[in-house]
């Protein structure tokens, strides 16, 4: 038996594939384009380990995606790859359309056409699990209840609108050919493996380094923060026992402003790894907004624990604090990926803010 895994290189999906691979023999296949997000680093656990097959490639790829399909005979896809970072997709969105979009579709259609081919019992067992964000149901409101799995779309960035065209195609492949697809829609995470361009990491590596931490605006946009081993463990609960057609918001109670969260990280290397030239939050400066900047997300969880008794075992206080402990004791992972396409970024999307 096996599962394929896209995207399984990246922040979420390499956590995913490693949780799975501690829990379980079933081999990980694991197609990923090694993108600037993509790092094998996060996999060197597994070298040598005959469970993980690693293929580096597109999931646009079609002939590439038939012909692992037909190779591994995989009993589920979960399929992370994607362009993922908000800032970036206001840049350039084209790659997001590229990969969320088409890529998506490219692997439906892969999947539909493997699954045609399934005897009825494993095409009964067989899913197509969609990771998607809370995104895609746009801003709340200060007093707006959270979002549940029926609040209405309304992408507001190119990157949410790239995920909400792709949750669409999922839902109409099995709406129209009954393909057996699962979604989950999952608030910001935050944990290992996490590439400095995201707030939480940038916020660590940014004071470590005694560089500027940037708010955007006045810092009280609100995001629902998820340990990522959590959010995996959520994915293996829907990718379990998940009603075939349904969608599963994955939250973690626990709503925040960012200022907050980059206090909290100050505060904690205060504590882990005192400054000598101060408190770390001292570095905190408010830069210009990103344009069209959601204000909120929240969500409400209440279907997943009630129908799959899934809850987030980490409260936020232990989940940032083993991130920042993970962030002191890994500084080589993250002096490798602030490569030169790092510094780069930073300059784009920084140097006029
Ligand atoms: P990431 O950017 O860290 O990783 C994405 C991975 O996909 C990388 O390894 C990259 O190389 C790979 N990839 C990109 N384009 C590809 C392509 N065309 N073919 C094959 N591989 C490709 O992203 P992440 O934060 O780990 O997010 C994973 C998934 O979870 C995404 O679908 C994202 O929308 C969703 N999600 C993320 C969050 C979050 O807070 N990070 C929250 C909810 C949902
Ligand atoms: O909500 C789920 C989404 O969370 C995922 O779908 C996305 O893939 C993921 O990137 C994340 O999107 P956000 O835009 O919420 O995450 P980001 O870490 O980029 O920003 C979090 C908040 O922090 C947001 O309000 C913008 C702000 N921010 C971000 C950066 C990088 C800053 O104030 N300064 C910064 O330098």
């Amino acid at each position: 038996m096996s599962i394929l895994v896209t995207g399984g290189a990246g922040f979420i999906g390499s956590n995913f594939v490693l949780d799975w691979l501690a829990q379980s023999d079933e081999t990980v296949v694991n197609l990923d384009a090694l993108t600037y997000a993509g790092n094998l680093a996060n996999l060197a656990s597994l070298q040598g380990d005959a469970r993980h097959v690693f293929v580096q490639g597109d999931i646009g790829d079609r002939a590439l995606v038939d012909s692992l399909l037909a190779t591994h005979r995989p009993r589920a896809i979960v399929h992370f790859a994607a362009e993922s970072h908000v800032d970036r997709s206001i840049h350039g969105p084209g790659a997001f359309m590229k990969t969320n979009v088409d890529g998506t579709f490219t692997l439906l259609e892969a999947a539909r056409g493997y699954w045609g081919t399934l005897a009825d019992t494993d095409k009964t067992a067989f899913r197509f699990h969609h990771v998607s964000t809370d995104e895609v149901y746009g801003s709340l409101g200060p007093g707006d209840p959270a979002f549940t799995e029926t609040h209405p779309y309304q992408p507001n960035s190119p990157y949410s609108a790239s995920k909400a065209a792709s949750d669409h195609l999922v839902r109409a492949w099995h709406h129209t050919y009954e393909l057996p697809v699962l979604t989950t829609n999952c608030s910001n995470n935050y944990g290992p493996y996490h590439f400095p361009e995201k707030l939480i990491p940038l916020m660590i590596v940014n004071a470590l380094a005694d560089k500027p931490l940037p708010v955007y605006g006045d810092g009280q946009q609100v995001r629902d923060w998820l340990y990522v081993g959590d959010h995996c463990s959520a994915i293996r609960a829907v990718l379990a026992r998940g009603q075939v057609g349904e969608v599963y918001n994955v939250g973690g109670w626990n709503e925040k402003p960012n200022l907050e969260i980059v206090q909290a990280i100050c505060a904690l290397l205060d504590e882990l790894r005192p400054d000598p030239a101060g408190p770390y939050a001292r570095l905190v400066t408010h830069v210009k907004d990103r344009p069209g900047h959601d204000r909120r997300y929240a969500i409400d969880a209440r279907k997943i624990e009630r129908e799959l008794g899934w809850r987030p075992a980490e409260t936020f206080a232990t989940g940032i604090r083993k991130t920042v402990q993970w962030y002191l004791d890994h500084a080589d992972w993250v002096a490798q990926v602030q490569s030169g396409a790092y510094r780069d970024w930073v300059a784009t999307n920084y140097a006029t803010r």
